[in-house]
């Protein structure tokens, strides 16, 4: 989850690693830190929270260092206090840390029998102690971390820099990305190709087990085995990865009115415009008539697109699907017995247990789909194939364009099964692809209506709590809807089946409780109704969304509180998501919430 960056420079480095580390944010954002050598002495500057308490601090203790390493934090072991925030460092090596040791008590305990003593909570301490250890006992630089690395458990991305060496940085990979970058004279390690854009476009990514020992003139690559081994450099160009707000004050709310866009690139990607047919690029090649079986596995809001998936493959292609929150599955280690294919979901690419279920499926021998937008990612590069989403940097913590557009390439595979497993006719899948294919100038629409879900939002501003209902399609987008609000402006939101209302939930309603229903017209539309007037009897308030009719079929006239456009029921997901992201997103607005990083969260959860 945290972000890390390390240049070896041909000038001072310090700024370029908080340049670096602002695009890293997304990672992390509880505390930061750069350490450089200031005539061969560590020195470090950190601070907690924000970066922008780093930047005030550099500017009192500016660092002149021409070789360094910088860090920006999702506290995982201890407090995000300053104490706590990476670099840690002894007298020899600092070190930055991205994952978990998950035997650092183990590991701390040994050293503190040694004599070590500990100055925080981390985990990450003990790698500095380990490395110190080594080095103290006459080992180089190079030797101290070969004989640390087999020590650590877990999941973990390190970067070290040694007191005296100027021309030198080590990296190591173990389970959370580490990417090298190749420069003119300099040369980096990151997290991601996005922390480096702006130094150099050529990447190469290690893999599990290896390290890197990195000078200025050279990189050598060592594997798990210690062997020396060639990663493949890629060509990354920087304007495919570097982003700003534009005109908006967020990032949030660019990226909710970019969907029109993205949606219709992703589309245009999967279906052939001029027949109306799915076709799908030769890379993403899947016979979905060989199989019998689907088990999607993703997290959060990937997870809800994989929800919205199941309903599309079992109804559009009769392809039974099974789904399961990453977390659960890697541990709950379904039986993947005949013709299967296992479908992964991720915006980032990287989030540690939607990985850990890929690699599971791999292991039993069913081939990996992956849905992703991060097209270096790690899930991308495990995955035997790769549907790519085109939403482009998704920079706003809480996921917005990654979603539709993963909705977008989920429909056209649904589609495209359906056709394959000749559940579909040709007419049907026309339909449908025109749907699709006109969803963009919807989105244009719905988002033209912003300021009545503005208005709605003030309101919502106020509640305590908060309900969610939607039945069939607009049940995941329910979940969504809850989560989405409760991630940005901290009320509580629950999401439900509008079937389930009566199993419980009802019992909250009152006054003081708005209730926002999801009531496209599709072939649930009476239930949805028949669960709205459950509401209103007993004085519930109702934020209708639904079609300029559906208020006054659903005996509610002039209480729709977002009038949507009439479309395909298919679409109708992709649709919806834009009133309930800017519902959320207003809300947090309102309430002057950190809309883009909001508290405890992270872009990229690298972490189980
Ligand atoms: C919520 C949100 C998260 C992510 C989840 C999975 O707005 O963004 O719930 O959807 O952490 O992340 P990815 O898609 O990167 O695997």
């Amino acid at each position: 989850m945290c972000g890390i960056i390390a240049i070896l420079g041909k000038s001072a480095v310090a700024t370029a690693l908080v340049d670096a580390l602002k695009r890293l944010e997304y990672r992390g954002y509880d505390s930061a830190g750069v350490a450089t050598l200031e005539d061969g002495v560590l020195t470090r500057v950190r601070a907690e929270g924000k970066l922008r308490n780093l930047e005030a601090r550099l500017a009192e203790h500016p660092l002149h260092g021409h070789v360094g390493i910088g860090h920006t934090r999702w506290a995982t072991h201890g407090r995000p206090t300053e104490i706590n925030a990476h670099p840690h460092a002894t007298g020899r090596v600092a070190v930055v840390h991205n994952g978990i040791i998950e035997n650092f008590r183990e590991l701390r305990d040994a050293l503190a029998r040694e004599g070590a003593v500990f100055h925080t909570q981390t985990d990450t301490e003990v790698v500095a102690l380990l490395v110190d250890h080594a080095l103290e006992r006459g080992l180089s630089p190079v030797e101290a971390v070969c004989e640390t690395l087999p020590r650590l458990k877990g999941a973990f991305a390190l970067a070290f820099l040694f007191a005296g060496e100027e021309d030198l940085l080590i990296g190591a990979r173990q389970g959370a990305p580490l990417a090298i970058g190749f420069g003119d004279g300099e040369n980096y390690l990151g997290s991601d190709a996005l922390a480096l854009a702006p130094f150099t476009d050529r990447i190469a990514y290690l893999e599990d087990g290896d390290w890197a020992v990195l000078s200025r003139s050279a990189v050598t690559v060592y594997d798990a085995g210690n062997r020396e081994v060639t990663r493949p450099v890629s060509l990354i160009p920087a304007g495919t990865l570097l982003a700003d707000k534009g005109n908006y004050s967020h990032f949030m709310a660019k990226e909710i009115h970019e969907q029109p866009e993205v949606v219709g690139r992703t589309v245009a990607h999967y279906v052939d415009l001029a027949t109306g047919t799915v076709r799908l690029p030769e890379e993403v090649a899947i016979d979905f008539a060989a199989i019998d079986r689907l088990a999607i596995a993703a997290c959060g809001t990937a997870y809800y697109a994989g929800i919205i998936a199941k309903y599309w493959f079992e109804q559009l292609a009769r392809l039974p699907v099974e789904i399961d929150v990453a977390s659960e599955f890697r541990y709950r280690e379904p039986p993947l017995t005949g013709r299967g294919l296992a479908l992964f979901i991720s915006q980032s690419g990287e989030t540690a247990d939607t990985l850990a279920s890929l690699r599971y499926a791999k292991a039993a021998g069913w081939p990996a789909l992956a849905v992703v937008n991060v097209a270096t990612s790690t899930i991308a590069r495990e995955s035997d194939v790769v549907a790519p989403t085109l939403a482009g940097p998704e920079i706003g913590v809480a996921s917005t364009k990654a979603f539709t557009c993963q909705l977008a390439v989920l429909l056209a595979l649904a589609i495209h099964a359906g056709r394959a497993r000749g559940v579909l006719s040709a007419q049907e899948e026309q339909e449908l692809v025109d749907a699709l294919v006109g969803v963009p100038s919807h989105m244009t629409k719905v988002l033209a209506r912003e300021t009545q879900v503005e208005q709605v939002a003030r309101d919502l501003a106020k509640a305590r709590d908060v309900l969610y209902l939607g039945r069939g399609l607009s049940y995941a987008l329910a979940l969504e809807g809850a989560l989405k609000l409760k991630e940005l402006s901290y009320i509580h939101a629950e999401g439900y089946a509008a079937g389930e209302l009566k199993h419980g939930p009802i019992a909250l309603i009152d006054e003081a409780m708005p209730v926002i229903v999801l009531a496209p017209r599709d072939k649930v539309f009476e239930k949805t109704v028949s669960n709205v007037q459950e509401v209103a009897a007993r004085g519930g308030r109702i934020i209708l969304i639904g079609d300029a009719h559906a208020a006054g079929e659903a005996g509610l006239a002039g209480e729709t509180a977002v009038v949507m456009p009439e479309v395909h029921p298919a679409v109708v997901p992709l649709l919806y998501a834009l009133p309930v992201q800017l519902l959320s997103y207003h809300t947090a607005r309102v309430m002057g919430k950190d809309v883009d990083q909001p508290r405890n969260l992270a872009k990229s959860v690298t972490v189980e």
